[in-house]
């Protein structure tokens, strides 16, 4: 249970708020790099953070994301042309180059002096990973670019989606970091999604619907493990690396590629669902990057020309009742990210958290809001926040069976660590 004020501390991350300020000292996910795949192609609205910006390419390739509207007189730049390196705003021509600076007033002869001093607020973009990239923060603070794992491997062995959810980051996230729910909700995932059936660790979740929960520091975040009896009196230990403030890893399964999320918000009420899959040893086959178009493991089907998922709140998340009365899905909603956004959705735009009821298997989520609550307030006195060093960002979930005396951080230290070229540790 968190108080109001707490609440209110962790979810708004506008300019100016404490954890606005937080979020925005780090690299975060603006675009796939296939939503500016042209030079001067189509520029697209870009909402963060709750600023209203507008992504695009020039005619070098470079990017730029800048203020969605015009410095004379408002308009959206979305309606504006993009050509000669720079988007040109079509009521009156002015126009801009990716730094936000005004190139151009061609309305008036005498203007050149005037729009030197006019410049859009402007943020870097950077592709890494298949994915634009950008930095929010002051200059002054610009850390060196993320190097999760996903980003760093070869573009044939990683797969990249993203879609629209309708709540706020943090309730998104904390299901990212909710190894509990698994044996509930996913656990028809677990027997049918070709992206995670037929390992034997699917058994161990299904035959044991009551982890215990630990939780270890690391530099950057969290490592969030999930301890459930295997045989022999051994313990099956799924471990979720948590790094600041919204990358999470979900263990892997078998041989399967491993997946994870980034939850950026849009705004206060809605947020990124950003879902990658890799495999750090090999590329990607064929069947699996076709399961994951057709929205199976983690990622969804999407309604085309958008990032909004097919089933959505507009028509109850195509709810089969007849399904969830047969067990073939157990909450009636089919695939795993519908299953998790349908639930997080259900509780409003920004759960009332001082209503809640935890239990020791929230204890990641209590770690976590805890760690985001203290860094976000030690940055208001000029504390660093960690994890923007990105040797930082060099973690792994993990999924392995060790003997019940055994301290899960340090049996699973090395398994713990983006080891470039191994294979995931995985039951
Ligand atoms: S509003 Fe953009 S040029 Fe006039
Ligand atoms: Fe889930």
């Amino acid at each position: 249970m968190l108080r109001k004020e707490q609440n209110e501390l962790l979810t708004r991350t506008g300019p100016g708020t404490t954890m606005g300020e937080m979020f925005r000292r780090y690299w975060i996910p603006a675009l796939l790099a296939e939503e500016l795949a042209e030079k001067d192609g189509p520029q697209v609205r870009v909402r963060l953070l709750s600023e209203k910006l507008i992504g695009f390419r020039d005619s070098e390739g470079r990017y730029g994301l800048i203020d969605e509207f015009c410095a004379h007189r408002g308009v959206s730049l979305w309606f504006g042309r993009n050509e000669e390196c720079g988007l040109r705003c079509p009521y009156h021509g002015w126009k801009y180059d990716v730094t936000g600076q005004c190139v151009e007033i061609p309305s008036e002869a005498k203007a050149r002096g005037y729009r030197a001093g006019i410049r859009l607020r402007a943020y870097p973009m950077v592709a890494r990973g298949g994915v634009l990239w950008t930095y929010m923060g002051p200059p002054a603070h610009q850390p060196a670019l993320p190097e999760f794992e996903f980003a760093m491997v070869p573009p044939e062995q990683t797969y990249m989606s993203k879609r629209l959810q309708y709540c706020n980051w943090l309730q998104a996230m904390e299901g990212g970091i909710d190894s509990s729910h698994v044996s509930w909700l996913h656990r028809d995932a677990l027997r049918s999604d070709p992206l995670m059936q037929g390992s034997r660790g699917n058994q161990y979740n299904l035959g044991d619907a009551m982890p215990v929960f630990e939780v270890a520091e690391h530099p950057a975040g969290l490592f969030i493990a999930a301890r459930r009896n295997a045989e022999g009196g051994n313990y099956y230990w799924r471990i979720t690396p948590w790094c600041m403030p919204s990358f999470t890893m979900i263990p892997p399964r078998g041989t399967h590629p491993v997946h994870g999320h980034f939850w950026i918000p849009l705004d206060d009420e809605n947020c990124w669902a950003w879902s990658f899959d890799y495999h750090p040893a090999r590329a990607l086959t064929a069947a699996e990057l076709q399961a994951m178009r057709d929205g199976k493991g983690i990622h969804t089907r999407t309604i085309p020309g958008t990032y909004i998922p097919l089933a959505n709140r507009d028509n109850d998340y195509l709810m089969d009742r007849a399904a969830q009365k047969a067990g073939a899905t157990y909450s009636g909603v089919a695939g795993i990210a519908m299953q998790d956004a349908s639930l997080q959705e259900s509780m409003g735009p920004i759960v009332d958290r001082t209503r809640e009821h935890l239990l020791s298997t929230d204890t990641g989520i209590v770690k976590a809001r805890l760690r985001l609550m203290r860094a976000a307030r030690a940055l208001q006195k000029g504390e660093p926040p960690p994890g923007t060093d990105p040797a930082t960002h060099r973690v792994r979930s993990a999924a392995v069976i060790l003997p019940a005396d055994a301290t899960f951080v340090e049996a699973a230290r090395e398994a713990l660590m983006a080891r470039p070229g191994m294979a995931p540790a995985s039951v």
